[in-house]
């Protein structure tokens, strides 16, 4: 049959400011859900929680950017927000940015990443016997915080050994997508290994190039799906971090869970943390953790899936980074996180003008800006004085 995997996930309320959702919003969302199966809307889900993000998995056969599913989702974020409201919880309906969705929740404040494939997990299928995905989900990140590790475990012998086998040797096709282009999906593929260093030159901006999805070049299946899009190019205004989720399918002719998990060992800086305005690392943690460590550290979280036959997973799960192993990566990300905030507000420690997520920040910059004088007492910027412009790139020299 043909299969798809549905990640749709929000924030619409935390407990104690921007933590964690509360346990009646997330049994409510749970309930929303079993509702869906019953009804035959959907096959199987799982609902998690990632710092203050709600994070549904589903699976089902209605395909990618299916109005019901997406309505479903927007109706069980809806009804959370309720709950969130109800108990006067902080940020109630966050990520819901407009009345309705137009049919599909992209574009709707709402993170969503889909992959849709043949499912047929026999012995005799050569290409997927059994299948097997992760589903990554961040807190307090810029879109772009998979780039780095995503890239590496698909692209890089370093990480991923596999890619040395006949199969993953063939490579895979990266998909970017200029997240400051607001007409519309601008998307860019471009191929691993021989466009290496093109992918690097793109991928190493998180603010502005994001991976929209990775597809194995020699079956031709998408390995990887991300929510790479920039909520505030979508609200206009600064709502909150973009905080990103992923499906990565692993095993077989796709990279093995240790090598996609193993570069997030680096805890490598993005832009996020506090205020959207930051630089910090970013810690993985086990599910459902809420953002309440150094200043508000940036979280991913990772759980592991099986589907059977008829496309059911939620039986049982592993949970990735809730292992003692990645206690070492804590420490070293909470490390990190201490040596740059020992430099506060100062250079790298804060994102450019340009990032800087909160429009506030922005604001008091320009303030000072049209107060410049010249020494002869001329005003140095003149009545027009602006700070530059919010965009990321495009028009910069
Ligand atoms: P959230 O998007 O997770 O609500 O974070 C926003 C923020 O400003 C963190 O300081
Ligand atoms: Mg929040
Ligand atoms: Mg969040």
């Amino acid at each position: 049959m043909k299969l798809t995997i549905s990640i749709l996930k929000a924030d619409v309320g935390s407990i104690g400011g921007h933590t964690r959702p509360s346990q009646r919003m997330m049994d409510a969302v749970k309930a929303d859900c079993a509702a869906a199966v019953r009804q035959g809307l959907l096959i199987d889900y799982y609902v998690g929680h990632t710092g203050d993000d709600i994070c549904i998995t589903c699976t089902h056969t209605h395909g990618p950017g299916n109005t019901q599913v997406h309505q479903f989702a927007w109706d069980a974020f809806i009804h959370a927000t309720g709950i969130a409201r109800e108990y006067g919880l902080y940020g109630a309906g966050q990520d819901l940015l407009v009345d309705a969705p137009s049919g599909n929740l992209r574009g709707a404040g709402p993170a969503v990443a889909e992959i849709e494939f043949d499912h047929d997990p026999v012995k005799t299928n050569r290409v997927r016997p059994a299948e097997s995905f992760m589903v990554l989900a961040a807190d307090k990140c810029g879109p772009g915080a998979y780039n780095l590790p995503l890239f590496l475990g698909f692209a890089d012998p370093m990480y991923c050994g596999g890619l040395m086998l006949p199969r993953l040797s063939e490579g895979f096709t990266f998909n970017i997508i200029d997240m400051d282009n607001t007409e519309g999906d601008s998307i860019i593929s471009l191929n691993a290994p021989e466009d290496y260093y093109k992918i690097t030159v793109l991928l190493r901006d998180n603010e502005r190039f994001g991976i929209d999805s990775i597809v194995s070049r020699h079956t031709g299946q998408t390995a990887a799906a991300v929510s790479a899009t920039r909520l505030h190019n979508i609200a206009g205004t600064y709502t909150g971090k973009d905080d990103p989720v992923a499906i990565v399918r692993n095993q077989g002719v796709f990279p093995a869970p240790e090598e996609l998990i193993s570069p997030f060992a680096k805890a490598h800086y993005i832009g996020g943390d506090a205020r959207g305005s930051h630089v910090m690392p970013l810690m993985p943690v086990p599910i459902n953790t809420a953002v309440t460590g150094m200043y508000c550290l940036p979280l991913v979280s990772c759980v592991g899936f099986s589907l059977n036959a008829q496309g059911k997973f939620s039986d049982s799960s592993s949970d990735f980074f809730d292992n003692p192993a990645w206690d070492y990566v804590r420490n070293l990300a909470q490390e990190k996180g201490i040596q740059m905030r020992s430099q506060g507000w100062s250079g790298a420690a804060m994102l450019p003008y340009g990032e800087l997520e909160y429009s506030g920040f922005r604001t008091s910059i320009t303030n000072l800006v049209e107060k410049f004088t010249f020494r002869n007492g001329v005003n140095g910027h003149g009545p027009k004085a602006k700070a530059p412009a919010r965009s990321s790139g495009r028009g910069r020299k």
